[in-house]
């Protein structure tokens, strides 16, 4: 006969136990939906690679936020996807006030005043080149002067009445440039998401699809401003120069196979963090899912709570409506 003095298995024996000591929860409450916009009126456009997300033209992004609002989604993210003629090497389609994006965040926003309203600032969407800042003749991605764009694509947002802009764009200083940007306009309850600790990223073609800019982007990467996958440590020193610039939120991307990020992170600062559930690592659970090598609701929810054990407080995700259903 043994004697153990632990047996840790006691406490799993009943459902009821379990969930007494479940440590964390996912909730509809931590989803934050990314939309694509088109321009056009009655839009609904499937992405090959992203199976059952659509652009949507903004008529149909109403339809869309009454469902959201009806799973009990408070928060969309708004990423446009812009016709080609309208991009440019100075790429100021971004901030024109009655710009695609602009109209959405109004027009959301008119209707729906209890709903959060996210919107990218990066300028990848609006560049002939498909990179998120503006290029000198070598190809290079120029700091300061991409800034200056990104300011005035923010206040832009801000004017339409978004709540949060959300700087993808990896620059240098841009938080503090948009932080002073905002408070001189008045803009002082706009929130900063800091996109501070983003990677380099395979994960993210589906979405290059999805906004139509992989064609322009061709064989050139993002590596001389998104981060090195290899690196942890200066994530950290990222994410506290965004802090000490005037970041309200930090957003870690991608998010399953950078946990670690967000764990450190957690660990280290004291301030809401959101990380991406990126478009690549949607692609796979679908593939895998249509092939019945995985059970779709299980795994996706097994996966999100990981994010939550990590320390993420929000989650962007494309899987955001089926799971606050599952979750009903
Ligand atoms: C643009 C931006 C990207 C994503 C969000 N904002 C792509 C990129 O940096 O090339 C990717 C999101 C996803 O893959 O779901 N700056």
């Amino acid at each position: 006969m043994t004697i153990l003095t632990h047996r840790p298995r006691r406490m799993r024996k009943h459902s009821y136990t379990r969930e007494l000591m479940r440590e964390n929860h996912l909730l509809t409450s931590d989803l934050i939906f990314p939309i694509f916009i088109i321009k056009g009126e009655n839009k609904r456009q499937n992405i090959n690679s992203m199976p059952g997300i659509k652009r949507l033209s903004v008529d149909q992004l109403l339809i869309e936020v009454a469902e959201l609002i009806e799973l009990g989604i408070q928060a969309i993210a708004l990423f446009p996807v812009v016709p080609p003629i309208k991009k440019s090497l100075d790429a100021k389609e971004a901030f024109n006030p009655d710009g695609l994006i602009q109209r959405a965040i109004y027009t959301v926003k008119q209707k729906y005043s209890n709903l959060a309203v996210i919107t990218d600032v990066a300028l990848d969407s609006f560049t002939t080149h498909g990179q998120d800042g503006l290029i000198d003749n070598n190809g290079y991605v120029l700091n300061d002067e991409t800034n200056e764009v990104l300011v005035r694509q923010a206040l832009s947002h801000a004017q339409a009445g978004t709540d949060i802009v959300a700087p993808s764009d990896m620059m240098d200083g841009r938080i503090g440039a948009i932080r002073k940007a905002l408070e001189k306009n008045g803009f002082i309850h706009t929130n900063i998401l800091a996109y501070s600790a983003k990677y380099a990223s395979h994960y993210y073609d589906p979405f290059r699809d999805a906004i139509d800019s992989s064609a322009n982007l061709g064989e050139s990467n993002k590596k001389t401003y998104q981060m090195d996958p290899a690196n942890s440590n200066e994530a950290i020193r990222e994410v506290a120069l965004d802090i000490d610039e005037g970041a309200d939120i930090i957003m870690i991307k991608p998010g399953l196979p950078y946990l670690d990020i967000v764990y450190r992170i957690k660990q280290n600062f004291n301030i809401p963090i959101f990380a991406y559930h990126v478009s690549g690592e949607y692609a796979m659970l679908k593939a895998a899912v249509q092939n019945n090598w995985l059970k779709e609701e299980q795994v996706v929810l097994e996966t999100l709570l990981a994010f939550k054990r990590a320390g993420a407080d929000g989650i962007l995700t494309y899987y955001a409506k089926q799971v606050a259903k599952w979750l009903m």
